[in-house]
Parts: structure tokens; sequence; C-alpha cells
């Protein structure tokens, strides 16, 4: 089970005023069913983990297994909505040192087309030549820059090695219809996943865009889709608010956004986790991030953080609040042993496991976060499995659509995201900003 606990809110809100939000929380959580919301033609992830059909998943893991079978490493190429999901369940599932061990089950699964930089496309290149390779495109428009760019790059290093066979190293996930990629993966025949129209980039981790790239790389994505099943049935239209974690959340974070805490940091003592935060800032930032609102989303990677960003949290302006992903259980066992001379001092701990002394150290920051002025909201998985990360991601979905609503918002566009490409593309000379262009380079005085 999936825990909240909300009791450590109090320093800055009281419970009184979340659970004031309460029927309103629960009205969101209605509209999103109903389809009676803004933004209301972007509502296919609500029931999509409960419509994934057996026949779905299973062509998705053939895809996969081919593409594995092939290749030593998989290049993933795609950005945002279209990276972090894959990228966020992967680390959070795969041992963190796995590429140091020498025997390997499965291909290493790896990222592009998140970044335009030359430095990191040419270390790419470099270290593939040391491997067979294939790759999975990403791109629901199918049009966007950055991994276009990168697929191009990596498409002519496939054609050059793999000449005929190059067909059977790509798969394609993209829009039924319309898009660049769309044409050209119809073109070469690409083995071709869609992006259904209704699911928007961020909330597609549970369609091919997600579980593509995690069976390629051997996770379990029959019990990751379980676990959101399992959060969907959990956060349902009529599951009482007392009942419903995500409605819960969405009132706490909002009802102290009303108090002025405009930043969330979101907290984990598992390094595992941390893309698991890039992926939930993407969600939120791009959800709520607008009309002049939103909750700034944060994270930070505990305890490392706690000796660089601990300060200001500690004693900073006092507009945070945290939310603590914590793991109930360590999969893996560490004992601190005891030492005779005991010079450094450590053998108080002796017989303890590292988990024991990390929560302790996560339950001695959240008093101290508290006692410095900054509300705490805990969120307690029982492990890092498949299963309860897949929970775990669905409930963040609806938290964030539930409180999207609650907050006023459009949580399913991203109007602002297109300002920096209009610039972009007029510095680069695009063809169709021919007036653009001129504006730009006048106001650069070029
Ligand atoms: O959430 C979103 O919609 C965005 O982050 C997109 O996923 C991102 O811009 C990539 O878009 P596309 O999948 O069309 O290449």
């Amino acid at each position: 089970m999936i825990k909240l606990d909300i009791s450590q809110t109090a320093c800055g809100v009281d419970i009184a005023e979340i659970d004031a939000l309460k029927n309103a929380a629960v009205e969101s959580n209605k509209l999103l069913h109903n389809g009676q919301g803004a933004g209301n033609d972007f509502l296919g992830w609500v029931n999509l983990p409960s419509s994934i059909t057996e026949a779905e998943l299973a062509a998705v893991k053939a895809a996969a297994k081919g593409l594995a079978s092939r290749a030593e490493v998989v290049i993933v190429i795609g950005i945002g909505g279209s990276y972090l999901g894959a990228k966020a369940v992967l680390e959070a599932l795969t041992d963190s040192f796995h590429y140091l061990h020498k025997k390997r089950e499965n291909p290493y699964v790896i990222f592009a087309g998140q970044n335009i930089s030359e430095t990191y496309t040419y270390e790419l290149l470099d270290a593939l030549k040391e491997y067979s390779i294939a790759a999975v495109v990403i791109s629901k428009s199918g049009t966007t820059t950055e991994p276009a760019i990168a697929f191009r790059i990596i498409k002519a290093e496939i054609d050059k090695r793999y000449g005929a066979e190059a067909k059977n190293h790509i798969a394609a996930v993209t829009d039924k219809q319309r898009g660049a990629l769309k044409t050209l993966a119809d073109s070469e025949g690409y083995d071709t996943f869609v992006i259904p129209d209704n699911v928007g980039g961020r909330y597609s981790v549970l369609t091919p865009v997600g579980l593509l790239p995690l069976a390629a790389a051997g996770i379990d994505v029959d019990e990751f889709v379980r676990g959101a099943q399992d959060m969907e049935a959990a956060t349902g239209e009529d599951v009482p608010y007392e009942q419903n974690i995500a409605a819960q959340y969405a009132a706490a974070r909002n009802a102290l956004y009303k108090k002025g805490y405009k930043i969330e940091i979101l907290a984990s003592y598992e390094p595992r986790l941390q893309y698991v935060a890039e992926w939930w800032k993407q969600l939120y930032g791009e959800s709520e991030g607008k009309d002049g609102k939103g909750i700034f989303p944060a994270s930070v990677t505990l305890t490392a953080d706690l000796h660089s960003m601990g300060q200001y949290i500690q004693q900073g302006e006092r507009i945070l609040f945290e939310t603590v992903i914590s793991v109930a259980n360590s999969q893996r066992k560490v004992e601190i042993e005891a030492d005779k001379d005991n010079l450094d001092g450590l053998n108080f701990l002796a017989g303890k496991r590292m988990d024991e002394v990390n929560k302790m150290a996560e339950l001695g920051v959240v008093l101290a976060h508290v006692d410095g002025g900054v509300p705490n909201i805990k969120i307690e998985i029982p492990e890092m499995s498949a299963y309860w990360i897949g929970a775990l991601l669905y409930m963040f979905e609806k938290a964030c659509g539930i409180s999207g609503y609650l907050l006023g918002v459009n949580p399913f566009d991203q109007p602002g995201v297109e300002a920096y490409k209009k610039n972009m593309f007029a510095l680069l000379n695009k063809p169709g900003y021919e007036a653009e262009s001129k504006a730009i380079f006048e106001r650069l005085g070029k």
C-alpha cells in the first residue's frame, strides 16, 4: 500500500484548511472521469492502465525482444514526456552499478535526443562503435527538433552499419497519422507504435512511450502496469476522499500554495529515484505553471543534497514545502560491522543495517525541516519494485490532474513551451520563419 502522511504540514497550514479543499478535490477528480473539465481532449491517461490489453502488452514485449536480440545497446530517442517516464522507471528499477557487472542479460538502454549537445552526441557515437545497436525513436508530434536531429544522426549510423537490415534495428512511437516521424516510419517500414491522441506526453509513461524502452531493458512491464491499474482503481471517481491519496495530496499541496508555499521540493533518500523526481517536475511544472500561477517543482536527493541545499531548506526564504518519497523496505542488505579499534567512532552503529541509519536521517531531517518552517508531506512506497513504481507514477498523474483543476488551470496544455522554439527557428533561418528571423536579428542588432 502507498501511504500518504500530511500530519507534518501543520507548521504551514491547518488541517482544516486542507480539509476545506476536500469537496473541490473530489469534484476535480470527477471532472477527470466525466470529461467536463478544461483540456478534456487529453484525458486518455485516466483509464489508460485498465484499458491496456494483453495483446498490446504482448506486441510491445515482442518488439522489445526483437530489438534486444539484435543489439547490445538500445538508444531511446525522445525529449520531455517522450523521455522522462522511461528514464525515471528504468533508473528506479535498475542496479545503480549495472554497467560495472560484466555479465548482462539485457541490453544497455540509453537516451539521446533530450539535448542538442554536440559533445554528448559525439561521445555517444564514439562509444557506440564498440557495440551492436538499435534505436527506439519517440515523438508524439513527430516534429520535435531535438529528437529529430538525434534520430537523423543515429539513423544514418544504423543505415550505414546494417543496410537492408537497418529497419529491424529501429522502432518508432508516434502519432497514428500525422508528423514527419510517422511519414518516415511508414516509408522505412519500421515497427511502429501509436501514442493515443488523447494522451499528452507527460502522461504517456503507460503507453508504448514508456513501455517499449522499459521492456527492451528487461523491466517487468506487466507488473508496472498492474501497479498502475490498482492505483487507478484506488483513486477512482467514487473512491471517498479519505481513501483517495491522490485527492488528499492534491488538496494538501494546494492548501499550502494558498498560504504562500510556492515551491515544492520532492525529496528522496534513494538515489535511484532521482529521475522519478525529474519526471515529476515535468508533470507538475508543465501542468500547473501557467496563467501566472503554479507551485514551482524542485527536487533533492538526500542525504547528498543536505550538504549543498540543506542550508537553504533549513533557513532560507520560507516559501518551501517538502514532499518525501520514502521507501519502507530496502531490498538490499548491508550491515555496518563493529571495528575493534573504533577509531572512526562509529561502533554505536555496529550491527545496524545502512537502511536503518538512512531512515533515522530521514526522520531527523523531516523534524529539523518542520522545526525550520518547512511543511512536510510523506509518500511512502513499500519498495522500489515495478509494481509500486507503476502505482506511484499513476498516483502522481492523478493527483496532478486534480491539483491543476483545484488551481484553476488547464493541466493538459503547455502553450508556454512554444516561445523558445519560435526564437530558435528564427535564429536558424528555418523556412517559414522569415518575418521572425528579420525581427530577432534586428532585436539583436545584427
Ligand atoms: O509533455 C509534453 O507534451 C512535452 O514534454 C512533450 O512530451 C515533448 O515536448 C516532446 O514532444 P514530442 O513527443 O511531440 O516530440
